[in-house]
C-alpha cells in the first residue's frame, strides 16, 4: 500500500485517473458535449445546425470569438485567412527531404512543426496581435500543406492557392489540379467535404486537444503546439480510426461477412475492435455520425458511385446496434464511421484522411490554445504519478555486477 501523504506532502485529495475519464483539466467556453443525450454544442449552437447551415468558415470565426460574425466581420476574417493561404517558397524545398512513400501525417507533424522556424514574427505568446496572426496563419495554410502533401505522395507538382476560391474550394482545388487540366469543382462535392470540416472543428479536450493545450502550457510557440495535436491525432483510436474504419469495411468485404467481424470484436482474446465504433464520452449516438451518415448517402447517390462498403457499413450499424454485447457497452458509430466513406467516393486514398481531419482540427487547437494562453488560472500541465519502482538502493560498480 502506498502512503500518498509520505509520497506527495500532505494533501487531501490526490487522484489516480488512468486516461483522464474523470478528471476536467481546465475550464472551457468553446464546446459543450451531452454524451449520454448525444449533444454537441459549438458555443451554444447544435452541431447539426452548424453542419447544415453554416460554412467552415463561419465555424472558425465563432469558435476564436465566441460568436457568429456579422457579415462584414465575416468579410473581414475570410480576407485575413485568405491573405495567409501561401506558404514560404523554401518550404517546397523542405518537403523535398521526405522519401515519397512517406506517410502523409509524417510529413505534416515535420512541416507543421517547421512552421515556426518561418514565422519568426508570430511565435511571441504574449503579444495579442502576434497570437492571432499566428492562429490566421495556421488555419490558413493548413490546407496548402495538406494539399502539398497529398501532391507529394502521387509525384505531381504543387499547386499555389487560387484567393478568388471559398476555403473549402480553394482546397480541392490545390489537391486535384494538374497543370494540364484545372479540377472542375463540383458543389456537392465542396459542400459535402465543407461539412467535414465543420463535424470535425473541435471536440473539447480529446486527446490531441488535450495534447495542443499541454505543450502550449509551458510557453512553447502555436506552430509547435499543433504540430504536437498532429503527431496525438495520428493514432488508430483517435484520427487514424476513420482510416482504420475504411479498411475494417473494405476488409468485410460483403454484408454477409459482418457476423464474423461481429464476433471477433466480442472476443477478448483478439484484440480486434470494431472500427468507428465506441466512444470515450459519447454513449449513444455520436450527433456527427448522424449527419455524415446522411450526407454519405447524399454524396454517393449524387456521384452515381454504388460503393459496395457504404452497404456493408449500413449493415454493420444496424446489426452491432441490434446485439446486446454492443447495447451493454453503449457503443454507437462515431464520426469515423461514414467519413472514411465519403472521402473515398471524393477521391482521397486513406493515407489522407486523417489529414483532412488535422486540417479541420487546426480550427479547434487554435481556438482551445487561444482561450487556454489568456486563462488567468493557466499554469504549466504537470500530472503526477503513483511510482511503482524499486524502494532507494546503493549503486553496485558495473564490475561488481
Ligand atoms: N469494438 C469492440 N469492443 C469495444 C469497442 C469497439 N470498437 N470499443 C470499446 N469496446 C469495449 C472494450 O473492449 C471494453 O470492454 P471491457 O469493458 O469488456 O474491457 C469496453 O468496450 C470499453 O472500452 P474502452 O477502450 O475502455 O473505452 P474507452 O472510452 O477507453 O475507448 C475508444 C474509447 C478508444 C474510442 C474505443 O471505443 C475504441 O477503441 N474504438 C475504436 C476506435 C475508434 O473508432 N476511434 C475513434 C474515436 S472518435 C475520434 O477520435 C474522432
Amino acid at each position: 500500500v502506498i502512503d500518498i501523504r509520505k509520497l506527495y506532502g500532505d494533501t487531501d485529495m490526490f487522484t489516480y485517473d488512468p486516461g483522464f475519464t474523470s478528471t476536467a483539466s481546465c475550464e472551457s467556453g468553446l464546446t459543450y458535449i451531452d454524451g449520454d443525450a448525444g449533444i454537441l454544442l459549438h458555443r451554444g449552437y447544435p452541431i447539426d445546425q452548424l453542419a447544415e447551415q453554416s460554412s467552415f468558415m463561419e465555424v472558425a470565426y465563432l469558435l476564436l470569438n465566441g460568436e457568429l460574425p456579422s457579415k462584414s466581420e465575416f468579410e473581414t476574417f475570410n480576407t485575413h485567412i485568405t491573405r495567409h493561404t501561401m506558404v514560404h517558397e523554401q518550404l517546397s524545398t523542405f518537403f523535398r527531404g521526405f522519401r515519397r512513400d512517406a506517410h502523409p501525417m509524417a510529413i505534416m507533424c515535420g512541416v507543421v512543426g517547421a512552421l515556426s522556424s518561418f514565422y519568426h514574427d508570430s511565435t511571441d505568446i504574449n503579444d495579442p496581435k502576434q497570437r492571432e496572426i499566428a492562429s490566421h496563419r495556421l488555419i490558413a495554410k493548413m490546407p496548402t500543406i495538406a494539399a502539398m502533401a497529398y501532391k507529394y505522395s502521387v509525384g505531381q507538382p504543387f499547386v499555389y492557392p487560387k484567393n478568388s476560391l471559398s476555403y473549402t474550394e480553394n482546397f480541392l482545388n490545390m489537391t486535384y489540379s494538374v497543370p494540364a487540366e484545372e479540377y472542375e469543382i463540383d458543389p456537392i462535392i465542396a459542400s459535402a467535404m465543407d461539412k467535414i470540416f465543420i463535424l470535425h472543428a473541435d471536440h473539447e479536450q480529446n486527446a490531441s486537444t488535450s495534447t495542443v493545450r499541454l505543450a502550449g502550457s509551458s510557453g512553447a510557440n502555436p506552430f509547435a503546439c499543433i504540430a504536437a495535436g498532429i503527431a496525438c491525432l495520428w493514432g488508430p483510436a483517435h484520427g487514424g480510426a476513420n482510416e482504420a474504419a475504411l479498411n475494417m469495411l473494405r476488409e468485410i468485404g460483403t454484408p454477409d461477412r459482418i457476423p464474423e467481424f461481429i464476433a471477433r470484436a466480442k472476443n477478448k482474446d483478439d484484440p480486434f475492435r470494431l472500427m468507428g465504433f465506441g466512444h470515450r464520452v459519447y454513449k449513444n449516438f455520436d450527433p456527427r455520425a448522424k449527419v455524415l451518415s446522411k450526407a454519405a448517402t447524399e454524396v454517393l447517390d449524387k456521384l452515381g458511385i454504388n460503393d459496395p462498403v457504404l452497404d456493408t457499413a449500413r449493415e454493420l450499424e444496424q446489426l452491432a446496434l441490434k446485439d446486446q454485447y454492443f447495447i451493454d457497452k453503449k457503443l454507437y458509430p462515431n464520426v469515423d464511421f461514414y467519413s472514411g466513406v465519403i472521402l473515398s467516393a471524393i477521391g482521397f486514398p486513406t493515407t489522407m484522411f486523417t489529414v483532412l481531419f488535422a486540417l479541420a482540427r487546426t480550427v479547434g487547437w487554435v481556438a482551445q490554445w487561444n482561450e487556454m494562453i489568456t486563462d488567468p488560472a493557466q499554469k504549466i500541465g504537470r500530472p503526477r504519478q503513483l511510482y511503482t519502482g524499486p524502494t532507494q538502493r546503493d549503486y553496485v560498480p558495473l564490475g561488481e555486477r
